[in-house]
């Protein structure tokens, strides 16, 4: 059903090292962006993978996860993402990468439910130095990244609970993670 695979989409930051992520697996995500809405149908965004171990590591040494969480450092040692896609906007094509970030949330998500179609997943990374991410990757001149997408093997459980009266995340001791979303009754304008 389309609503397990959106409640499956958590945002997770623990993975299975093991299960690593080819190209063109990646390619096959990157696919289905394509075929996503744009606005006026520019389509400025392009999609740099990183699957090479070595690269994986710069990238998540260059990225910030869950802030909210001040004690942890996540992803923990031995669960680290196996591969990113990173989403930059063409800015030859939107010059001020602030006008497309409905493109690229949609992008992301469309990415996202694929992943887990796949039986994967991963998590939304803004949180990140975008001059040191334009250098570690070699991005060509014009190319600003502006979204982040780790993708590997989710090894946590993350649960969506009713948000009573923070919507800020937790970790109970077992590491399980709790995300409080607001209710269907607190979202309807009457
Ligand atoms: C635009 C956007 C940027 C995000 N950036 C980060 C980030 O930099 N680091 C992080 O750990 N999570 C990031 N997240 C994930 C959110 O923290 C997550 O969506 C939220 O806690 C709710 O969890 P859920 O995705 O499982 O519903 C981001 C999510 C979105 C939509």
């Amino acid at each position: 059903m389309f609503k397990d695979l959106v409640k499956t989409n958590r945002s997770y930051r623990g993975f299975d090292e093991s299960r690593t992520i080819s190209k063109d697996e990646l390619l096959e995500l990157v696919d289905l962006a394509r075929c996503t809405p744009s606005g006026a149908n520019n389509q400025p965004l392009k999609y740099r993978p990183v699957f090479q171990h070595d690269e994986v590591e710069a990238v998540v040494a260059n990225t910030k996860w869950a802030a909210l969480l001040k004690d942890m450092v996540l992803p923990r040692q031995g669960k680290h993402p196996t591969a990113f896609l990173v989403i930059c906007v063409d800015t030859s094509i939107c010059a001020n990468p602030a006008n497309c970030q409905t493109d690229v949330g949609i992008a992301a998500q469309t990415m996202l439910l694929g992943a887990v179609e796949k039986g994967l997943g991963g998590c939304m990374i803004a949180n990140f130095k975008k001059d040191a991410m334009a250098e570690l990757l070699h991005l060509p001149e014009g190319l600003v990244p502006t979204l982040v997408v780790a993708l590997g093997k989710p090894d946590e459980k993350v649960v969506l609970v009713d948000a009573e009266d923070s919507i800020k995340y937790y970790r109970d001791g077992q590491d399980i993670h709790y995300v409080p979303k607001r209710t269907l009754a607190d979202l309807i304008i009457e």
